[in-house]
């Protein structure tokens, strides 16, 4: 079992906690690098994913550029020590304040989401006495295939600048005197397991990018954002995603002229193996239709399975399995009063005890990160291996 040597240590900590495996991160940023160097690529770590310190820190020193979606993670990476020139900022809502920030740091780029923005960043740079580099995040109304609720690049999305629009983007672009074009940008899902799907995406990007030098724009980046999901079935089996063949249909279906740079903004399959939600049993109810495990973590800790029905793996650490073990089904929920604060129904496990610890795997992507305070929980800690 993947814990087998820690557990023990698990014993004297207060739960629930998140336990990041740094080796394992480290690993995983390896063999990611590796492959992008490869193809001459640059990635953006999503930080959105996950922003602990941690966790930032091997991601900064593994040479990754930071992917942010609001002034205070622009903010953050810089203080981390990513450095500006490796930081973009996305996002459809961003503030005049957060826009002004980021232009007095001399960020890379900002990836625009609409005209207006576009507009609204153009004076604000005036003012700043600047030229913001930007990068048109276009919806290229590619199915990504994924859950309803992480897909982003459908018409039906709030992301990105639509098709229809690109020629006001052009006009603008051609009079606005302190925007500076340095690419167009792309990301239509999260959790994407289908790779026919980024084909499809290489497909469209060739066309937009072929639209814009058509007409005279010089594109120095096309950023496919990010998306490449992970194996939430069998997480000791796939510990590190198959960087390789990804970015293999970049290098294969995507057109790019010398010198014209591919950006990817990855986050799930950075950091989400790495990552484990360790809770302990407080009670076990069993009734005549159903037996509950109450955990002490909830929705407030890992918000995933109540928000999107997510699936991720349960295990009792505390009983490690044997084959001849007797197995019980369990719905395995947390405290909150809310029906919808349940990990899993019917999760076969070993017959469970009050006091079991209790791990839910690959929590590493969207898990701390979507904490709350409902109920007014305590926040959550954090404990490490190396
Ligand atoms: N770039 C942009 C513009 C994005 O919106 C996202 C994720 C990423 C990159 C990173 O995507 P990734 O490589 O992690 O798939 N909370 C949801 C996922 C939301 C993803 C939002 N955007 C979940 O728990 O599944």
């Amino acid at each position: 079992m993947f814990f087998q040597d820690i557990v023990g240590r698990f014993e004297s900590e207060q739960t629930p906690f998140y336990h990041y495996d740094l080796k394992l991160l480290s690993q995983t940023l390896e063999a990611c690098k590796g492959a992008a160097d490869s193809y001459g690529f640059h990635v953006h770590y999503a930080m959105k994913a996950n922003f602990n310190r941690r966790v930032l820190e091997l991601i900064r020193d593994a040479g990754f550029g930071a992917d942010c979606v609001s002034g205070n993670e622009v903010n953050k990476a810089i203080e981390i020590g990513f450095a500006p020139q490796r930081v973009v900022f996305a996002g459809v809502g961003k503030s005049d304040k957060e826009i002004s920030e980021a232009l007095s740091h001399n960020i890379f780029c900002f990836n625009v989401e609409s005209v207006q923005e576009l507009e609204v960043i153009n004076d604000l740079a005036l003012k700043a006495g600047k030229k913001a580099r930007v990068a048109l995040r276009i919806n290229p109304n590619v199915d990504a295939h994924t859950h309803h609720n992480i897909t982003t690049g459908l018409d039906e999305n709030k992301f990105g600048i639509n098709q229809w629009e690109l020629s006001a983007c052009a006009e603008l672009l051609t009079r606005a005197q302190n925007l500076w074009l340095e690419g167009i940008h792309f990301h239509i899902g999260s959790q994407i397991t289908d790779m026919n799907v980024f084909k499809s995406l290489c497909i469209k990007v060739n066309e937009i990018k072929t639209w814009f030098e058509e007409r005279g724009f010089n594109l120095n980046v096309l950023n496919v954002g990010g998306g490449l999901g992970v194996d939430y079935y069998q997480p000791d089996k796939n510990q590190v995603a198959d960087f390789k063949a990804y970015f293999d249909i970049f290098n294969q279906f995507l057109e790019r002229k010398p010198g014209q740079e591919v950006h990817f903004e990855l986050g799930r399959a950075l950091v989400a193996h790495c990552g484990s939600l360790i809770s302990r049993v407080l009670y076990v109810k069993k009734g005549i239709k159903k037996n509950f495990l109450i955990l002490d973590a909830g929705m407030t800790e890992l918000m995933r399975p109540a928000l999107y029905q997510a699936y991720h793996k349960i295990e009792n650490i505390s009983r490690p399995d044997k084959a001849s073990s007797e197995r019980i089904k369990y719905d395995v929920v947390g405290p909150i009063c809310e029906s919808t604060d349940c990990f899993g129904k019917e999760v076969e496990l070993p017959d469970s005890e009050r006091g079991d610890l209790i791990a839910i795997r690959t929590a590493g992507a969207y898990g701390e990160v979507m904490a709350s305070r409902y109920n007014l929980r305590d926040e959550v800690r954090s404990v490490y291996s190396e």
